[in-house]
């Protein structure tokens, strides 16, 4: 596991069970507030990962992928929202705000954004990315970038809980 920086990790899942696993460890730290962006191809293993934080997370509902609708909400018995925005079909920020960008952003609970890079130029500064790749049929290399002070120190945490040390 390369630690490249403090604001970046690297590594290898090597099965969809270890990609949930890993999921359900990232969605157990999201806070109120939070924000993850998941970038990569089709079957890198985005909605797989989801799946895992929206369980860590503790929703009540399994997450899955919003395919037919932008946006699908997952309560967790405290009532708090997790957030599942599909960007695919977007083709600016500006539409990402015509549908309600911003309060979802305002809005308590924690958000996960696919495609960000349709909508980036409207996405707040602070964040966590999560770039995902193909490696070969069971496996996909993990990319998590923090920006900002909170995902620095929620990538700390989530280091920890998975690789120890
Ligand atoms: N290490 C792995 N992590 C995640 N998915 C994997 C892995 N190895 C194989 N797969 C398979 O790849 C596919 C990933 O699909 P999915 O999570 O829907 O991707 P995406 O949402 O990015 O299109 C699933 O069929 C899954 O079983
Ligand atoms: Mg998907």
């Amino acid at each position: 596991m390369p630690i490249l920086d403090a604001r970046t990790l690297e590594f290898i899942s090597h099965s969809p069970e270890q990609t949930l696993r890993l999921g359900a460890r990232l969605g157990e730290r999201l806070a109120s507030g939070d924000l993850l962006c998941l970038s990569g191809e089709l079957g890198a293993g985005k909605t797989t990962f989801v799946t895992g934080v929206g369980r860590g997370w503790g929703a009540l509902e399994p997450v899955t992928s919003p395919t037919f609708v932008l946006v699908n909400e997952y309560r967790r018995a405290d009532g708090l929202c997790l957030r599942h925005m599909d960007c695919y079909r977007l083709n600016s920020g500006g539409e990402a705000m015509a549908v309600g960008l911003e309060d979802l952003l305002d809005s308590p609970g924690a958000m996960l954004i696919e495609w960000p890079e349709r909508i980036l130029e409207v996405l707040p500064r602070e964040r966590l990315n999560l770039k995902l790749s193909w490696v070969n049929d069971s496996k996909r290399g993990f990319r998590l970038e923090a920006e900002g002070a909170r995902y620095e120190h929620l990538l700390t945490e989530f280091r920890h809980a998975t690789f120890g040390g």
